[in-house]
Parts: structure tokens; C-alpha cells; sequence
């Protein structure tokens, strides 16, 4: 095995006895690095151990955990002892016949194989209900294992009101019990040596630009619900049958991710799904990404007109692009209003959209005092959804939206 330097901070998950082991903090700070290092480690030298990764959603699987963990296999020299394999996804140790698995909570006929796991690893654990997890945690109490029971759970700190607080981190005496058998370890990027220069230096401009983003995805402080623009939106599993899809919102973008909604509306209810999050796509490459996911060509696009050229782009590729009404301060009264009135509902798997609305907070002067402009750059999907909803309600003569 090659062996490779990983932040310090986490060495003591080799020799913890703790059940739960709970890495928070800032991004950038090798959570995920290290705990697919140690899983891939293990695997490598414990005979006949089973692993499970979970992440909420399935399709996240492939492109973040699965890779990670065939990353540190090449890392560390292990590629000739090791298969992949995609369907069912896993990891497969041939020299000791270790099983690291991938599994997603949204597709159903997984959590059965838990016979033999040991170490399970809630991946983002934040995205999980608090009912996942204690499903999960019931039904591997049951398995009977040579190796002790380990959870591994990694998150940034997006909110107080997020589950993972109530259960890791709220001083209760019901919990202490429960507390006494984690390992709570917080990192930030200023822990990571190992990261590059130019992420390091991404949060340490963000310190001024973004305090909020930089509280949470720098520092790793728990995010607070005061000034919250929006707020995380109250999540459904799947958009109801009886919604229509009533038009897209686009965030043009290309070193930062161009975004893309769907907004369906059902008896006043809206409901969004998030298509597209993604960076470096030119206007071709988005019209083809857009084709490939079947968007209506009859369906208005309500996109940031700042970028007229994009939009002559994808009309010419046949979409209905039009632009947005950009008044930023009412756009977002008609967000905050409809999520009020239960009338906005995101998808659970509208991952980076529901990240953005957890810390899309309004700027605040030296003093403190809260400014009329939220703040800016880590806000693609919310624009998408603000230019889209707020464009829609204004077309259909539904005023501020409330008033039907
Ligand atoms: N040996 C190493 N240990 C840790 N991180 C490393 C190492 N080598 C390179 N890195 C880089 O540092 C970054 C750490 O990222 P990682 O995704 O593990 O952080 P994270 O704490 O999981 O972040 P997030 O909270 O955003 O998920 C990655 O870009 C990774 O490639
Ligand atoms: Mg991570």
C-alpha cells in the first residue's frame, strides 16, 4: 500500500471505540477524502468485512462516494486488488473478500443486505431524514458481526434546525448517553493542507464577500435561521401527479454552474424540481444537455437577461427562452411569501438548490444591521427558481402570487 498524508485532525477514527463518529465542519476540510481512505483502508485488510455508503439519492452515488473511494484504490496502489462494479454498485477487495457497497435511500429494494455490515457511512447525513436514519441504525443493531458496529456521518453544518443537530449536538439528558458514544471531530479548509491553493483561497475571499456562506462552508459554524432570505423550503419526495409543469428558470453560468428549474404547479401549490447545476457548459453544450432531458420545447424558459447571446443560443436550438423579470427584492417576497403560505415545495433531491437556500442570507452593514440585497455568489439555483416562479406569477396575472 502507498502510503499518503491525510489531515491530521482525523487520526484518531483508527483507534476510536465510539460508535458514531461524526465529521462536521467547513468544506474542503477532507471529510470525505478521509473516510473514504479509512473505508478503502479497512477493506483492505480485514478479511470479510461489508461497508455500506449511503446517500440519500442514488444518482449521487456514482459521480461522488463511488468515485472517491475508486480514487483512493488508485491512490494507494491497491488497483490490482480490487474490482469495481457498477450494478449492483460496490467495491470488491479480491485479497480479502471486504465488500464496500453503494446504496441510495431513494430506491427502495436496498437496505435489505444489511447481513454482515459493520460500518455504514452516511455521506452529506444532513440530506438524510432522522427517520432514515434510525431505520438503518435498527436494522444493523440486528446483524450479527466479528467487527465492531461503526457510523460515519459527514455534513456541513447548513442549519440548526436540521435533525443532525437535535441528535449530535443539542445538550439534552436524554442524550448524553447517546453523546457519550460519538467522536465528534470538526475540521475546516484550514485544517486540509493537502488542499489547493486556489479552493483555499475561494473561502478565504468569501470571508468578506459572503460572511454567511463563509460561516457555514468556511468556518463551520451551525447556520442559524435569522436573516435567511428564503430559508430551506419544506421538501416532497416526488412532484404530485396532478401538477403541471408551468415553465423553467435558467441561471446562465459558466465558471460558476448554470442552473436550470422545472416549476409545476398543482391548485396554487408550486412545486420545483432541479434539472441542471452545473459549470463550464458553453450555450451548444446546454442545449444538448437540455435536449438529452427531454425540456419542453412549448414551455416557457424565464432566464437572467443579462445574457442575451445564451438566449439567442437556445432559441435557435428551438427552446422558448424569455427573459425574467429580475426585481430581486420582490422576486424573493414572492418565495418567502408562497413558502409561508405552504405554497412552494421543493424536491428532497434538489440537492444543490436546497444547499443554497439553507444559507442564502441578506448582507449586513459594518454595524450588523441587515441590508436590502441578499448575498451574492452561491445563489445559481435560487435565481433560476426566483426568475422562473416570480416571472410566472407575473404573466399569469397572479400578482404577487398570493392573491388567488
Ligand atoms: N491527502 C489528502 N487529504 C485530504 N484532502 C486532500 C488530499 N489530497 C488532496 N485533497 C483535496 O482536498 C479537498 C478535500 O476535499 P473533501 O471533498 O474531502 O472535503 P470535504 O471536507 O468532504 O468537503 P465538503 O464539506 O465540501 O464535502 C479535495 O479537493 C481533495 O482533492
Ligand atoms: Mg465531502
Amino acid at each position: 500500500m502507498t502510503p499518503v498524508a491525510y489531515p491530521q485532525a482525523f487520526h484518531p477514527i483508527w483507534t476510536t471505540d465510539k460508535r458514531y463518529v461524526v465529521l462536521w465542519g467547513g468544506g474542503g476540510s477532507g471529510k470525505s477524502n478521509f473516510i473514504s481512505r479509512h473505508l478503502v483502508v479497512r477493506a483492505a485488510t480485514e478479511k470479510d468485512n461489508r461497508y455500506i455508503v449511503f446517500r440519500k439519492h442514488y444518482r449521487q452515488l456514482r459521480e461522488s462516494v463511488f468515485a472517491e473511494c475508486c480514487r483512493r484504490v488508485n491512490e494507494l496502489g491497491l488497483g490490482n486488488h480490487f474490482v469495481f462494479m457498477l450494478s449492483p454498485m460496490q467495491i470488491v477487495c479480491k485479497t480479502t473478500g471486504s465488500v464496500i457497497l453503494f446504496m441510495g435511500l431513494d430506491n427502495q429494494e436496498k437496505v435489505k443486505s444489511t447481513a454482515r455490515v459493520s460500518t455504514v457511512w452516511f455521506e452529506e447525513a444532513t440530506e438524510f431524514s432522522e427517520d432514515d436514519f434510525w431505520q438503518i441504525d435498527k436494522e444493523l443493531s440486528k446483524a450479527e458481526t466479528k467487527y465492531p458496529k461503526r457510523y460515519f456521518l459527514s455534513f456541513n453544518p447548513i442549519s440548526q434546525q436540521n435533525w443532525v443537530y437535535g441528535a449530535f449536538f443539542a445538550e439534552t439528558a436524554e442524550r448524553a448517553e447517546f453523546h457519550a458514544n460519538a467522536l465528534r471531530i470538526k475540521t475546516t479548509y484550514r485544517d486540509n493542507p493537502y488542499l489547493s491553493a486556489d479552493a483555499a483561497e475561494f473561502f478565504e475571499r468569501a470571508k468578506t464577500l459572503r460572511p454567511r456562506f463563509y460561516a457555514v462552508y468556511g468556518n463551520g459554524e451551525w447556520g442559524t435561521p435569522e436573516d435567511l432570505v428564503v430559508g430551506p423550503l419544506p421538501e416532497v419526495d416526488r412532484i404530485p401527479d396532478a401538477a403541471k409543469l408551468v415553465c423553467y428558470g435558467l441561471d446562465f453560468g459558466f465558471n460558476d454552474p448554470c442552473a436550470l428549474v422545472a416549476i409545476y404547479r398543482d391548485d396554487g401549490v408550486y412545486y420545483v424540481k432541479e434539472l441542471l447545476y452545473r459549470t463550464q457548459l458553453t450555450v451548444g453544450a446546454l442545449a444538448d444537455v437540455m435536449k438529452e432531458m427531454q425540456v419542453e420545447q412549448y414551455v416557457p424558459i424565464y432566464f437572467d437577461s443579462s445574457r442575451p447571446e445564451m438566449a439567442a443560443g437556445l432559441r435557435a436550438a428551438g427552446y422558448l427562452a424569455q427573459k425574467a423579470n429580475k426585481s430581486v427584492a420582490a422576486g424573493l417576497d414572492a418565495l418567502k411569501s408562497h413558502k409561508e403560505a405552504g405554497r412552494l415545495f421543493t424536491l428532497g433531491a434538489n440537492v444543490n438548490l436546497n444547499k443554497e437556500l439553507a444559507v442564502y442570507a441578506w448582507r449586513k452593514d459594518r454595524d450588523g444591521h441587515i441590508l436590502e440585497e441578499p448575498e451574492d455568489g452561491y445563489d445559481h439555483g435560487v435565481d433560476a427558481l426566483r426568475y422562473g416562479l416570480f416571472t410566472h406569477l407575473k404573466y399569469s396575472g397572479y400578482g404577487s402570487g398570493l392573491t388567488f
